[in-house]
């Protein structure tokens, strides 16, 4: 594993450009509305887990979690677990809202920040008993690879936050992106991989289709998922 680095010691990529998107009145009227309710903005240091959530459950993260089809999913079908969702794409929060308040769910919060800024400053270590994080950005191009989310500085911090024994779980379809979390994530000496060494799980329903995994799915790509657990 990586030496433990201070926040401030790590430089980290930013792995995705800024862009505003088309915004439509629904997921404008839900930011405007449903913010208040879901939303957390972030103050000078670590959250409060512990105020934020009523309930004292498991915690799981998603990082980018798009237009939150698998948040909204989850965390329907397993109201005895709390999500945290962070994504820096407003669209997809107002998208993410509308769903959180048409099916009523109170097990989810929601951060429109930059993840590794919120890794790095505001959450607290070993607060997570699982990350997931579906599809991040592949950046194809080869002078782009460094702007990918998955490397060894990101699983360092990444390993930090989450509690002994907890859990990440990634997918991709970009087959060298895949290739590249498997050999990040296997020589770091902080994970295991739950399948046995460089094998990739098989999605038995454990997650739900994200909206990027069905644009793929259409085009015929294979996804690759990987799982691997926390070692102290
Ligand atoms: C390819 S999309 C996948 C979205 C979703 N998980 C899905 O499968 O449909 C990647 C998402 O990650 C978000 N993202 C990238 N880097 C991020 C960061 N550092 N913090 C928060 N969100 C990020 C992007 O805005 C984008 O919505």
């Amino acid at each position: 594993m990586l030496s433990l680095l201070k926040p401030n010691q790590i430089h980290l990529i930013p792995s995705f450009v800024r862009r505003e998107g088309r915004i439509t009145p629904a997921q404008k009227k839900a930011l405007e509305q449903l913010w208040p309710i879901y939303g957390l903005s972030l103050g000078a240091g670590y959250l409060d887990l512990t105020a934020i959530f009523s309930r004292q459950i498991p915690l799981i993260l998603e990082i980018g979690f798009g237009n939150g089809e698998s948040i909204a999913q989850q965390a329907y079908t397993t109201p005895e677990v709390n999500f945290l969702g962070i994504e820096v794409y407003r669209p997809g929060v107002g998208q993410l809202l509308a769903q959180l308040k048409a099916k009523e769910l109170k097990n989810v919060r929601l951060i429109n920040e930059d993840a590794l800024k919120v890794l790095q400053y505001h959450l607290p270590d070993q607060s997570l008993d699982g990350a997931q994080i579906f599809f991040p950005d592949p950046w194809p191009k080869k002078r782009h690879h460094k702007r990918r989310l998955i490397q060894l500085p990101f699983i360092d911090l990444l390993w930090h936050k989450i509690k002994p024994n907890g859990w990440i779980h990634l997918a991709t379809d970009w087959q060298d992106y895949a290739i590249q979390m498997m050999e990040a994530l296997s020589q770091y000496k902080g994970f295991y991989n739950i399948a046995g060494q460089g094998q990739f799980i098989q999605n038995l329903g454990q997650r739900p289709i994200t909206k990027f995994e069905h644009r793929g799915q259409r085009l015929g790509n294979l996804v690759w998922d990987l799982k691997f657990k926390r070692i102290d």
